[in-house]
């Protein structure tokens, strides 16, 4: 897990590399160090924190709530479905989807070194407030922080390969890279009142 830092205050806090290891195990073949920021949205959010933490570990609202983006191409075959429970509170949960976009087609590729089938979709949770979910194509860190019992902000990170430098980007491709279609569904729910996406840098979207 390269390429992010983490913080904790505890002076009595175990060491950082025995803590990320079982993710680092579970979702390192990603190889988080080998991608760039892609984009990074700011959801704030009328909820207590802990309802956004735990609506991130559910898959099974996908093909619903997502239904007309894209949860349309969600595969929802729960014979398939591998979930693992990892040390403090943590999980890794492997099923197959498309890649997170309206038409289900990665805009970006697969990413180069990975070995998997085009279906691989992931989620995972690295307590207390870090989800991550995975595609073939890109990886999203998502941070979500308590502001008070009833509200809440959540940022989902995406990180793309750092070969997509050389994919040829113009207004409508950054347009599609900084809507994704998760934070378009986080608009329409009711306990969501704000929501803002970064700039994508300008390395990634060199036409904006
Ligand atoms: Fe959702």
């Amino acid at each position: 897990m390269a390429r992010l830092i983490f913080v904790n205050f505890d002076p009595a806090a175990r060491p950082f590399a025995e803590t990320i290891a079982p993710f680092d195990a579970e979702f390192g073949f990603f190889l988080p160090e080998n991608c760039t920021l892609a984009d990074k949205t700011v959801l704030d959010l009328n909820c207590n924190w802990k309802f956004v933490v735990e609506n991130l570990m559910d898959v099974y609202h996908i093909g619903t709530v997502h239904g007309r983006s894209f949860g349309a191409h969600y595969k929802g075959d729960r014979e398939g479905y591998k979930f693992k429970l990892l040390p403090r509170g943590g999980y890794s949960f492997f099923f197959e989807a498309a890649p997170v976009t309206t038409d289900g087609k990665s805009h970006f590729g697969k990413m180069p070194w990975l070995d998997r089938p085009d279906t691989l979709a992931c989620l995972g949770f690295l307590a207390p407030n870090l989800n991550f979910s995975g595609r073939c194509d890109a990886i999203r860190h998502w941070l979500t922080w308590p502001i008070s019992p009833e509200e809440a902000s959540s940022s989902p990170i995406r990180s793309l390969p750092r070969t997509c430098r050389s994919v040829p980007t113009s207004r409508t491709g950054c347009a599609t890279m900084s809507t994704p279609s998760t934070s378009r569904s986080m608009r329409i729910a009711p306990w969501s009142n704000r929501c803002r996406t970064e700039s994508a840098p300008a390395n990634l979207c060199p036409a904006r």
